[in-house]
């Protein structure tokens, strides 16, 4: 019995042998060599049985939906009736809603309809919820986390996403790894997830074994417990099917920590030519033992480090794959053809939507594309990912998840990533789907979980609007029929509010969203990169149809001229000024030369939004240093060369500006017309962000080059240092808070030489004249820093502009920070973060206020930010999604003010903005597009 047909493989044996003696595990090894077996052995039933078990094809028994119990059913929990929803079946169309109760009991979702006959007496212990004609769905399943291997808060104690032992790691276990007490279970709960698949990283081409976790706390309280269908240690169930395994693979760039391209498709080949040879020995031994044929027979061969993938190739694991470029798509279509195993879904694959043919031809049937809505040219692989996949592949018959990867994501706002995917096109039931039935089916979990039939899970979500509305939030949370939101009362914590001010109709309807055709042929037509260019137009626009307008009053000052309610308007524009807001006649054509008219459809003329915090205007690609500017040297970490003759070697945002990059157009495009940048990189995962971060800069983000026209919108804007506690992954030199203060102090004494950028700047932050804005998490160093400031401002009788940017524990110091009049800029969108960000407020459904509405009633003066250049676009969702978890206490003009004058204020911006037109809505409805920019700046309107 020849099974090393090839000498590579000889070697490989001879290697696994050597680590095995090595490591003493000799007995768990693969016995290739046949030991001479007379006659049958004494365990010849059992090996038949093997023989047998290794060809049963994996999932559901036809008997599964016809339980009584779940195996997750956790004794005490109540019987649930959910009366008058309306309810979302999870797959296929509008044909699978309906209006109707919903009856949960043992686990398990026992009956769906018109549930008036059920006889509530004689159920012990039911809750009965009145859904009011609410919408209900399944729990929503995210296909690709790294919950539980990566816990927040982070620290380094509880990383165990990624082993550095090798490229093909697929004898780990993530189950191995999974922390029971990550804060993120909760807030994805809190986002009406209630399932994921739990991914080790991608810097392995094959890095562990996958899981599939319900986020619930069990009773039992261990990892295990929290797995849906574990097939460890069990062959099966016990109703005898054979459950799913799930694995995950990488190719692309994200594994180049051993190698390149060819490397990582060769480390592959080689793992399965392995593990095919495995198959064949096994089969042609069971062949010889199902026959009877004993005679040096020897041992079942069999290999612990390559029995998953001889798994896959059996067709027992729902395999997923990282691979993002077309190039990476091709390699894993070639390997699967290979190798005949089929591949369930392809994960960040951002290059699918260009290549819908490649991926059909997938062996074993077409996987499911698993995407962001929008996060795209984070890397060159990612370059070329469109708003407009989700809608092009659902077009090509390809079906699409949208996953959140957490934490690149947050979990908690998987639902956001399907609305997006709704806004740009993807028809409404695929949005629900691509978070419930597609992603359980792809994890061969869909008889239990993503969809809402009797016999299903019981794991289910009470919304306070349709969905796909922005700021839908669950009111009600239930995981295997145990109420999850709200949280149980305690005596500490009052019920949180949610959804009000949602009363009205129209929330409980899908949002109509805007028409993409044109923009998502061009899309296609350009691969990926459409040209972002406007047409200009410098002579008269007349729009028309126009339900709210922002104009400029005596003092300059953009002030709301026209409200909502009255009749629509007619805004005329010349050299980028309004000159006319009226009726049509008045505005419209008569007298005025007319050079275009702009249909607005109801929408609406504001200022445009600015952003800040992130890259944008400094890089094209995150992960490219050729595309950006580069590290600025960091001066408490590294000797500063002589050459800058500046102890601080503070540096200016001005002198880093690139424009026209896709990240500053898009976001034109999305009306956010300003930018502030500072040099120091957002603090992220393994990276600390320099203390020293220089001068900002504001700049227009739809202008070509620095020397045009209303390009550099003011040059220096505010300094910007950060101070963190040392982050848990970075391989940086960390330093102390201690010394980050005392640096802090010393500069701000003025005892820095004033002939450098650094001391002439940092007296200047001392004396008032520009903000001081620190970047900082944490309650305790805010505390530090209000000390500080009242210390300095006491010796020069000064007055700092100090100005907290992140501050997500800032409402714990809310009075003080009013008090010490320090504004404050929160994250947009809250992050899972470290130590120092852990005790934000999340809001509703899990808290009443978030750290944004405390702020607000304290009467800090507050501005948003936005930590990523790719997703400043999204301003005005996260925008909407901040209004609504207010819960009324912010009004439109408010929210507007976070984004807009609030911020500019702080950052100590003074000019007059661009003006936005929205068409078919305001910016906070989804039926809006952005369809001009209005410019006096520029004395020219830019037209989409
Ligand atoms: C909805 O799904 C049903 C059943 O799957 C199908 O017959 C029907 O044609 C679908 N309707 C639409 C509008 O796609
Ligand atoms: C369970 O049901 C009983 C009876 O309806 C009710 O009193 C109790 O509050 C319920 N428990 C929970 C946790 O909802
Ligand atoms: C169900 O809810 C709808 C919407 O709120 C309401 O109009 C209707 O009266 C309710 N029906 C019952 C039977 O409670
Ligand atoms: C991919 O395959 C599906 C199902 O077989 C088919 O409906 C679709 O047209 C194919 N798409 C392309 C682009 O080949
Ligand atoms: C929750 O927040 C809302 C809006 O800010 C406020 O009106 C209400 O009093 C708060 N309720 C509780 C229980 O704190």
């Amino acid at each position: 019995m020849d099974l090393s047909p090839s000498p590579r493989s000889r070697l490989l044996v001879f290697l696994v042998s050597l680590f095995a003696l090595i490591y003493n595990l000799s007995d768990h090894l693969p016995k290739y060599h046949a030991v001479e077996t007379p006659r049958a052995p004494v365990d010849a039933q059992k090996i038949q049985a093997k023989c047998l078990a290794i060809k049963s094809a994996p999932g559901a028994s036809p008997l599964f939906l016809k339980r009584e119990v779940s195996d997750r059913f956790e004794v005490g929990t109540n019987s649930t009736l959910i009366s008058n929803a309306t309810i979302l079946m999870g797959r296929g169309n509008e044909t699978h809603t309906l209006h109707g109760d919903l009856y949960l009991d043992k686990g398990i979702v026992k009956a769906i309809g018109s549930l008036s006959h059920l006889n509530r007496a004689n159920v012990l212990n039911l809750s009965v919820i009145n859904a009011n004609g609410a919408w209900v769905t399944p729990g929503l399943v995210d296909l690709h986390t790294h919950l539980g291997l990566m816990s927040a808060p982070f620290t380094a104690g509880a990383f165990d996403v990624s082993s550095t032992k090798g490229p093909i790691l697929p004898h780990l276990r993530n189950i191995d790894g999974l922390n029971t007490h990550d804060d993120g279970f909760q807030l994805a709960i809190a986002g009406g997830v209630t399932s994921v698949q739990v991914l080790s990283g991608s810097v392995n081409n094959i890095g562990g074994q996958a899981i599939v976790v319900k986020l619930r706390q069990t009773s039992e309280g261990s990892s295990l417990a929290m797995v849906v269908e574990p097939p460890y240690n069990l062959n099966g169930s016990a109703d005898g099917s054979t459950r799913w395994r799930h694995l995950q693979q990488a190719c692309g760039e994200t594994p180049s920590e051993y190698g390149n391209r060819p490397d990582a498709i060769w480390a592959l080949r080689s793992a399965y030519a392995e593990a095919r040879n495995i198959v064949a020995a096994q089969d042609a031994y069971c062949q010889k033992a199902e026959a009877g044929l004993w005679d040096s027979l020897g041992a079942f061969p069999e290999n612990l480090r390559f029995e998953m993938l001889v798994d896959v190739l059996r067709g027992k694991v729902k395999v997923t794959s990282q691979c993002q470029g077309a190039v990476d798509i091709d390699a894993l279509v070639r390997l699967t053809n290979e190798f005949e195993f089929p591949v369930a879904s392809i994960q960040h694959a951002s290059e699918a939507w260009l290549v819908p043919g490649l991926v059909n031809r997938t062996w074993g049937g077409t996987p499911a594309i698993a995407l962001f809505a929008t996060n795209y040219r984070y890397d060159l692989n990612s370059y070329r990912g469109s708003e407009f996949a989700p809608r092009v592949l659902a077009d090509a018959g390809i079906s699409v998840a949208m996953k959140s990867a957490h934490p690149v994501v947050n979990s908690r706002y998987l639902l956001q990533e399907a609305q997006r995917a709704h806004y740009y096109g993807l028809p409404p039931y695929l949005a629900l789907a691509s978070i419930t039935s597609v992603p359980a089916a792809a994890i061969g979990l869909d008889h239990r979980i993503g969809s809402l039939h009797e016999g299903a899970d019981a794991d289910v979500v009470l919304w306070d609007s349709n969905p796909l509305q922005l700021g839908a939030t669950p009111v009600h949370v239930w995981i295997d029929g145990k109420l999850q939101i709200p949280l149980p009362p305690r005596s500490d914590r009052e019920g949180p509010i949610v959804g009000g001010g949602k009363e009205d109709k129209k929330w409980a309807r899908f949002p109509s969203v805007p028409d993409w055709e044109k923009e998502r042929k061009q899309a296609i037509e350009w691969e990926g990169l459409p040209p972002l260019t406007t047409r200009k137009q410098s002579g008269n626009v007349v729009f028309l149809n126009v339900r709210n307008v922002w104009s400029g009053n005596a003092d300059g000052k953009l002030q709301k001229v026209h409200r909502s309610g009255s009749d629509l308007v007619a805004v005329t524009v010349r050299g980028g000024r309004i000159v006319c807001v009226g009726d049509k006649i008045a505005c419209g054509t008569d007298e005025l030369d007319a050079n275009e008219y702009v249909d607005l459809d109801g929408g609406s003329v504001v200022p445009g939004m600015m952003t800040f915090g992130s890259p944008l205007g400094l890089e094209e690609i995150r992960s490219e240093p050729s595309t950006g500017n580069g590290p600025p040297f960091d001066a408490f970490a590294e000797p500063i060369p002589a050459i800058l003759n500046d102890p601080g070697a503070l540096g200016s945002a001005m002198d880093a500006l690139m424009f026209g990059t896709r990240n500053a157009l898009t976001a034109y495009r999305s009306g956010v017309t300003l930018g502030t940048a500072a040099l120091g990189k957002p603090a992220s995962l393994g990276s600390s962000t320099n203390v020293i971060a220089g001068m900002s800069v504001t700049f227009s983000t739809g202008s070509s080059h620095a020397m045009e026209r209303g390009a550099i919108v003011q040059k220096f804007v505010a300094l910007h240092v950060a101070i963190h506690r040392p982050d848990a992954f970075s391989k940086k030199s960390q330093v102390s808070v201690s010394s980050q203060i005392a640096g802090l102090r010393r500069l701000l004494s003025g005892w820095e030489n004033q002939e450098t950028d650094t001391g002439k700047w940092f007296k200047r932050a001392a004396e008032g004249v520009v903000p001081l804005v620190i970047d900082v998490g944490n309650a305790d160093i805010m505390a530090t820093l209000l000390i500080l400031k009242a210390e300095i401002e006491n010796r020069f009788g000064s007055r700092i502009r100090m100005v907290f940017s992140g501050a997500a524990e800032a409402h714990i110091l809310a009075q003080e920070i009013r008090a010490a009049s320090v504004g404050v800029i929160l994250d947009l969108r809250p992050v899972v973060g470290g130590w120092d960000d852990r005790r934000t407020l999340p809001g509703p459904p899990l808290t009443n206020d978030t750290t944004l509405a405390v702020l607000f009633r304290e009467g800090v003066k507050v501005g948003l930010k936005c930590r990523e250049a790719q997703d400043v676009r999204n301003m005005r969702f996260d925008l909407t999604r901040a209004m609504l978890t207010s819960n009324g206490l912010i009004s439109k003009d408010e929210a507007y003010a976070l984004v807009s004058n609030n911020l500019e204020d702080l950052l100590g911006v003074t000019m007059e903005s661009d003006l936005v037109a929205y068409a078919g809505g305001d910016l906070f409805e989804a039926s809006s597009k952005t369809a001009a920019v209005i410019s006096a700046q520029r004395g020219q309107v830019d037209i989409f």
